[in-house]
This record gives structure tokens, sequence and C-alpha cells, in this order.
């Protein structure tokens, strides 16, 4: 780091705050006041600015925790596979057991879909558990011998995207500091026509291209690996297969635009991804190809690891700069777009992980290999996870314009138990549920769209016969309520009234004025959200409303639910 980094940075007084918090909550398990007066005072920070911080995270206890804390993953992928019940079967068998020894709650999706349903005891992750595994665990955990935690299963497999066939040489990265044939990298970049993968599909060379215009010194290259939208898994799996070439891409990404700092923003629920990076770029140091001097030459790339304090919303490209500047992760409002105005208010490129591997993997093979992929007229190649009603969950590696049915099928083993498929999800909650005669449809972004969906982060959810559309529905709006950042009303309170509407429609109560308010209120929060997560969250109520019409209105006129799933006591 050179010494007007430091300075830069020493000028921040909340600088490694979350990590003082975190350790903080090592130490007491939760964080209590005198010490974060003590913190606010050496920071020279006012107390209610800290507390506001602190407050903001839910990882963040304010008041001590019960001495064996579970939450239950109940979103999307883990309510398809068994939460609900799982939940159930621990709220039963430890009824009774003091507050102070035990609480049971829930935690939004922790990133491990293709194993659900998950749940976390005390900073614990497990996931596969079936009810009566979760009581051992929870048994054990009370009795002070908690139970191994379930580790990432990791694949000797061969994929396309790996130029190196393991051996992790970096030619592309040598390749480039040797030539220095910047303008070369971004054409090869927009010939191979790649587009961000965190979801929006924005064309990469084009961010690149504004950030490598600017004329301001400082800079910055920051990796999105926060990763927190039920049923995304790719990037976990990225960065456990692939670790080399994201380092590689936020390496050649930096130096062809000009920045000397990157941070590769991880979620805080990845730590063995953690670790599997930061023996990478041990090896990268070792190897010249990071810090200063790359290579020999005067160029240099110093990147940093930030663990993100938790939320979906942090990964919002905007909230997550607000987060690594050391503040609430609350969006801002765009333009000015961060190529522009980033980190710090200076040029930012956020890319997601699948984008900066596929940027590296482009560089050392060339546009026309990545091209070269596809079912036509679709180019590239692309991760998906496959979760929910399916006989073998998990990730894959696959050409886009491959189908839907095909993705189903082929990959992920089909509909769990041969059942029929009814709805699917391209994209977790963002995409809304799309009815199973759109399984033809081709992993393409233009055809998506034009379908009133997205190929989103390649999330895809399977439900099949036996599941409720209006129960998946509430479940997706419900997340989104639960992860608002709260910074804008029509967001903060739009979500709330349309989980109480949703509630009140899955319990068997409507109001004559109900599909009307949902309609004035879905517009609202398209128009006015200051981001994405309000803007796209009434789209699965919506999707619901628009495919399957008539188990809407047996739900409303007749309160009948064929799944047999709602009139029942539902938990918001
Ligand atoms: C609520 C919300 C959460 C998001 N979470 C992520 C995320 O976890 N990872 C990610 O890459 N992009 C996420 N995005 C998209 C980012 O804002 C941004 O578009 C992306 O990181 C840009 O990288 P790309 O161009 O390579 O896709 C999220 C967007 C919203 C609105
Ligand atoms: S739309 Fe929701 S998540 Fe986004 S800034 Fe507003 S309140 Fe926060
Ligand atoms: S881990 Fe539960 S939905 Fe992702």
């Amino acid at each position: 780091m050179s010494s007007s980094d430091l300075k830069v940075i020493s000028e921040h007084k909340t600088d490694g705050i979350f990590e003082e918090l975190k350790d903080l909550q090592r130490r007491f398990r939760h964080l209590p006041v005198p010490e974060l007066i003590k913190i606010a005072k050496r920071r020279e920070l006012d107390y209610r600015d800290l507390y506001s911080i602190a407050s903001h995270y839910p990882h963040f206890h304010l008041e001590p925790p019960a001495r064996v804390a579970v939450k239950v993953c109940d979103d999307m992928s883990c309510h398809l596979r068994g939460a609900p019940e799982l939940k159930t079967k621990l709220e039963r068998r430890f009824q009774g057991v003091s507050g102070h020894d035990l609480s049971i709650g829930t935690v939004s999706c922790v990133g491990r879909c293709d194993h659900a349903p998950c749940m976390v005891i005390n900073d614990r992750y497990y996931d596969g558990f079936t009810p009566e595994h979760a009581v051992d665990a929870v048994t054990t955990t009370l009795s002070g011998h908690p139970p191994e935690e379930s580790k990432y299963r990791r694949r000797e497999i061969k994929l396309k995207s790996d130029p190196y066939n393991g051996q992790r040489s970096y030619a592309a990265l040598r390749k480039y500091v040797h030539s220095r044939d910047w303008p070369g990298l971004l054409a090869m970049i927009k010939a191979a026509g790649l587009r961000g993968m965190g979801g929006a599909g924005f064309p990469t060379h084009h961010k690149w291209q504004t950030v490598s215009n600017s004329r301001e010194s400082e800079k910055y290259v920051i990796c999105n690996a926060d990763e927190s939208e039920p049923g995304t898994l790719k990037d976990r799996f990225i960065l456990t297969q692939l670790p080399h070439l994201v380092i590689e891409g936020m390496v050649l990404a930096g130096l062809c635009v000009g920045a000397r700092r990157g941070y590769l923003y991880i979620r805080h629920e990845y730590q063995e991804q953690r670790e599997i990076l930061i023996e990478e770029l041990n090896r990268c140091g070792e190897e010249n190809l990071i810090g200063s001097s790359i290579l020999g030459t005067d160029l240099s790339f110093e990147l940093v690891i930030f663990d993100s304090p938790g939320g979906y919303i942090c990964g919002e490209e905007t909230a997550l700069l607000e987060v690594i500047e050391g503040k609430r992760a609350e969006p801002r409002t765009k333009p000015p777009f961060l190529a522009k105005v980033g980190l710090w208010g200076k040029p930012t490129i956020v890319n997601n992980v699948e984008t900066l591997a596929f940027a590296a993997a482009i560089a050392a093979q060339g546009a026309d290999w990545f091209t070269s992929h596809g079912v036509k007229p679709c180019k590239g190649l692309k991760f998906v996870g496959v979760s929910g009603d399916v006989e073998k969950p998990g990730m894959f590696e696959v050409p886009m314009g491959i189908t839907y049915r095909d993705l189903v099928h082929e990959f992920a083993g089909g509909p769990l138990d041969g059942r029929s498929i009814i709805a699917f999800a391209p994209s977790g909650p963002s995409s809304g549920y799309l009815p199973a005669s759109m399984l033809d449809l081709p992993l393409d972004w233009e055809k998506l769209k034009d379908a009133g969906s997205m190929v989103g982060s390649g999330a895809i959810v399977v439900c099949t016969e036996g599941r409720c559309m209006l129960d998946m529905a509430f479940n997706a709006v419900r997340f989104y309520r639960n992860e608002s950042c709260g910074k804008c009303v029509p967001c903060r309170i739009g979500s709330q009234k349309l989980v109480e509407i949703l509630q009140r429609w899955i319990e068997g109560e409507h109001q004559p004025t109900d599909v009307q308010v949902v309609e004035e209120l879905s517009h609202a929060l398209r128009q006015t959200s200051i981001c994405g997560l309000g803007q796209i969250l009434p789209k699965p109520l919506e999707s619901v409303m628009k495919y399957f019409p008539e188990e809407i209105e047996q739900h409303l006129q007749q309160r009948r639910c064929s799944a047999g799933t709602c009139f029942k006591e539902v938990r918001a």
C-alpha cells in the first residue's frame, strides 16, 4: 500500500469499523453499550452515529442472544425443501426451554440453497438436515458439544472456463503486463459480448471503458461476491473452483483502467471461500503477480478482501460502496454512476465474481473462444444454480441458449420424485415465477426480457405439483420485506403492506379493494423506489397473479388452496 493510500484511509473514521464490531461481538457475544462508547470516543465518532451503523446489520446483536441461537432459513429453496417442517419440529420439541437458553428464529438465505434446508446455530452453518438431525444438533449444542459444521462439497471437475487446466499459470496477466495492450483487452471484452453476471447483464466493456477514460488518478475495482439472493449459488462455486480466475480478472481490470487498488467484497458466510482466496493471493504475492512492481514492472495493484457485515442489500453496488466506506448499507441514488463517482467519490468498477472470472478466461483464450460456446443464436457460457424441487440441485456451467427444460432435466436430474413441474423462477425472487409451459425458453438475455422475466444471476428455482404459488409469492415478497434497508418510504412501508395483504389472503381473508391496492402499491414501488430491491419487489406477486390467476381466484373467492398449504397460521 502506498503512503498516499494510507493517508486516504486514515482520514476515514469508520475504516475497519466492521472488523472491530465483529471482534467485540466475538468477545461478548453481543455489542455492550460501554464498549461501543469507548470505540466511538477513540474514533472521534458521535456515539449515535456508531449505534446507527451497528443497529443496521442483523448480524450484530445489541442485546445478549440466547445461549443457543437457532436460525432456520425459510427462503425459496429451503421453503420448498422442508424448512417449515424442520422449524415446527424444533419449536415443538424444545417448547418450554427458557429463552435464556434457546431461541428459534429465521434467517435469510445463507447461500447453501443446493443443500436445503439450511440452519445456523450460534454462527455455525448446517445444511441438508432432516428435522430429526436438527433436533440432535440443537440438543448437542445445548449440552456444549456443537456438531461439525457442514463443509462445502468441492468438486473435481474440468471446467470449460478454466484456460489453465488447473495449473493456474496466470498466462493472460503475464501477457498483458508485458504488452500493456489495454485498448486491445478492452476491445476483446467488447468483442466477446461479455455482460454483467450479477443480474443486470450490463455490457462489461462499457464500465471498463468509462473508468479507463477518466483522468482521475485514484480509481477502484470491486468484485461483488455478496451473493445473497435465494437460489443464487454460482459465485460460491466459482470462488471455490476458480479463485485464480477471479483474482486474475480483478488485476487485469485494475491495470486496464488505471486502478491501483481493488476490494473483493465477500459475504461473511463464505469463510471457506475467503480462506481459499487468501491462499491463492499469497501464491500470487510470492510470484509477484500482485502488489507493487508486478512482475518487476512499475505496475501495481493491491487487492483487499473485505468481509461483508451481512444483508442482501449489501450486494446492491452503491450500498456495497457505503459499506466499504464504513456506513449503513443504504443505496445511493443514481446518477451519478459509479464509473464516474464511486468509492470515496472516485471512478469505480463494480463487477460480479462470474463476470471477472470470464473476463480473465477471455483475456487468456480470446473473444472467439467465448463466442464459440452457446446454442445458436446465443453466444457464451454461464454458471447457473438449480435448486428447489429437483433431483440433483447444484451448480452447472452451461452454454447460453440452452432451454430451461434441458437445464432442469439434463443437468439437475429432472423434477423431484418424477412429479410435474408447475413453475420455475429463472433467477430467484427477482425474476418472478414463470409457468411450466415456458420451460422451453432459452437462457437468453433478450428472450427472457421479452417474456417479462430475466436471466439475472441464473438462480433457477423449480416448483412442482403440490406447491401453492400464492404461498411462493408470499415467501418471495417476505424476503424482500425482511431485507429492505428502509431508506425510502415506498419500499419500507410498501413491502410491509404487501406482506400484510398476502398474509391475509393466505389466512383466508381479503377485502374487495385488495387487488387494486396491490396494483397501486406495485406501481409506486416500481416508479419511486431508490434501488432495484424496491423496484423488483412486486415481481413475484405480479407474476403469480398473471400466470396463476385461477389459484388466486380460488384463494380469494372460494377460500380454497389446492395444495393444502394455506388457511392456517402463517408467521410473517
Ligand atoms: C438488492 C440487490 C442486491 C444485489 N446483490 C448482488 C450480489 O450479491 N452480487 C452481484 O454481483 N450483484 C448484485 N446486485 C447487482 C449489483 O448492484 C451490480 O449490478 C453488479 O454487482 C454489477 O456487476 P456486473 O455488471 O458484473 O453484473 C444486486 C442488486 C440489488 C438491487
Ligand atoms: S428500495 Fe428498499 S432497499 Fe432500496 S433504498 Fe429504498 S428502502 Fe432501501
Ligand atoms: S440457503 Fe435457504 S434459500 Fe438459500
